[in-house]
């Protein structure tokens, strides 16, 4: 059954769209995938980060079916419903604060996915503004709509196929990649030549005035799982400050207690200016938000923003329980948990495996880089690939990320038994062990 429907995807579904295992999928419970064989898969992928709280979540399906008898579809240019209201309430209240200042008031639009959430974000900071520039970063992922392919600085499958030279009005700046960083030296060192990489941007082919904003991951999730030293947003955020350049997270991976805090830029003490947030934030439906200061928003002419299918109010209840969920069953913590033992265990396989030469992470969003040479660290993607070929064999599913495609990242649902978890990682290790 699972080769004739992957006999007629392949006639009647693109290769543009590939995809990273040959599993069929005919069910889905908690954080596994069973095929139409009866064979069970560990997900540690959640639909790339997006099914946070894990497949057919109790309080996740009442809310949506719930809203599925009330009513499925009206348009919020149509009509006003509470569930819209209230997630943009609830994602006011939770917008990330850095540490003594005051949340800011807020407001919120609803869109469909990630990159029609970043394409709102560019737009709304541009008009609020009236200055043309985005500053984005190297190896950075934002979607593949065109502003959002343009801010993406890792370029080679999602933008370079569409656009040869560099959009105008997008400038990208190197990332704090510690594993690999530019110069050798303290993590302060690192810092401090970013920042000034940034500064010489605005006083040589940037003019500060020109520049609407900065969108930075926190974490680089397709880049990677690379983490940047603490104190590098503080500093990037001062210098917008001083240009009156806005700031934008883009939460779409790192968002709803994956990096063990409900957003990660409560990590770095720093409250952006614009807070772009999508994947688990519908609970396994479709949908985005771009949150910010109320008087950006207040900046734009009536009836400017809109989407036909923006905050669709299954996907609104879906989103408020899942809110709801992280809060009341501690998630971020069970977070902070899955990811301290996967980054224990990854570090005794380090042990073990030559071919693992970075371990790292954010909560639990870990990776392991893999290298043919721990000394000149040169990108080992062939040997990730056997890797992924050998896990799933044994029934994990993992989807890679990477610069040079070949870091094995892990995106397990947060509410993973932990039994599960430690099955999942005793066959990664064996996965590394054979493939190598
Ligand atoms: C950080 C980040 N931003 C934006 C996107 C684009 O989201 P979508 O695929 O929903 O358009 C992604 C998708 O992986 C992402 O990781």
């Amino acid at each position: 059954m699972s080769r004739d429907l992957l006999r007629r995807r392949a006639a009647a579904v693109p290769d543009g769209l590939s995809a990273a295992t040959p599993l069929v999928v005919a069910r889905a419970e908690g954080s596994e995938l069973v095929d139409p064989e009866g064979r069970r898969y560990i997900d540690l992928a959640s639909g790339i980060g997006a099914m946070n709280l894990g497949h057919g979540h109790p309080d996740l399906l009442a809310a949506a079916r719930e809203q599925l008898e009330r009513f499925t579809h009206v348009a919020a240019q149509v009509a006003t419903y509470e569930g819209y209201v209230r997630l943009a309430e609830e994602l006011g209240r939770l917008y990330p604060t850095a540490p003594g200042a005051a949340r800011p008031a807020t407001k919120t639009v609803l869109l469909s996915s990630g990159a029609e959430a970043v394409e709102n974000a560019i737009k709304i900071a541009r008009v609020a503004t009236g200055r043309e520039w985005i500053v984005a970063f190297a190896n950075s992922f934002h979607g593949r709509t065109y502003a959002a392919m343009t801010a993406t600085g890792k370029t080679k499958n999602s933008r370079f196929p569409f656009m040869r030279s560099t959009s105008p009005s997008v400038a990208h700046l190197p990332y704090p990649y510690p594993y690999r960083p530019l110069v050798e030296g303290s993590e302060e060192e690192l810092v401090a030549l970013h920042v000034r990489l940034f500064e010489q941007a605005l006083d040589t082919h940037l003019a500060p005035e020109h520049v609407a904003a900065v969108i930075a991951e926190p974490v680089q999730g397709e880049g990677g799982f690379v983490v940047p030293p603490r104190s590098f947003f503080q500093r990037i955020k001062e210098v917008c400050e001083r240009h009156g350049i806005l700031f934008i997270a883009d939460e779409v991976q790192t968002g709803f207690a994956r990096t063990g805090r409900m957003f990660a830029m409560e990590h770095f003490g720093v409250t952006p200016d614009l807070l772009v947030t999508s994947k688990s934030l519908g609970g396994g439906f479709p949908l985005g938000a771009v949150t910010a200061r109320a008087e950006l928003f207040d900046a734009l002419g009536k009836g400017s923003l809109g989407a036909t299918f923006g905050g669709n109010p299954v996907a609104c209840a879906t989103a408020l329980a899942t809110i709801r969920v992280i809060e009341r069953d501690g998630i971020c913590a069970r977070a902070e948990r899955v990811g301290a033992r996967t980054v224990e265990r990854f570090r005794a396989m380090a042990e073990r495996h030559a071919s693992i030469g970075d371990v790292r992470g954010l909560g639990a969003m870990v990776a392991m880089e893999l290298v043919a040479d721990r000394r000149t660290k040169a990108p080992a993607a062939a040997l990730y690939e056997r890797v992924q070929a050998e896990a799933f064999r044994r029934g994990v599913v993992l989807v890679r990320a990477g610069l040079y495609s070949n870091v094995l990242r892990v995106l397990a649902p947060l509410t993973i038994p932990d039994a599960l978890l430690e099955t999942a990682l005793d066959r990664i290790d064996e996965a590394i062990a054979a493939a190598s």
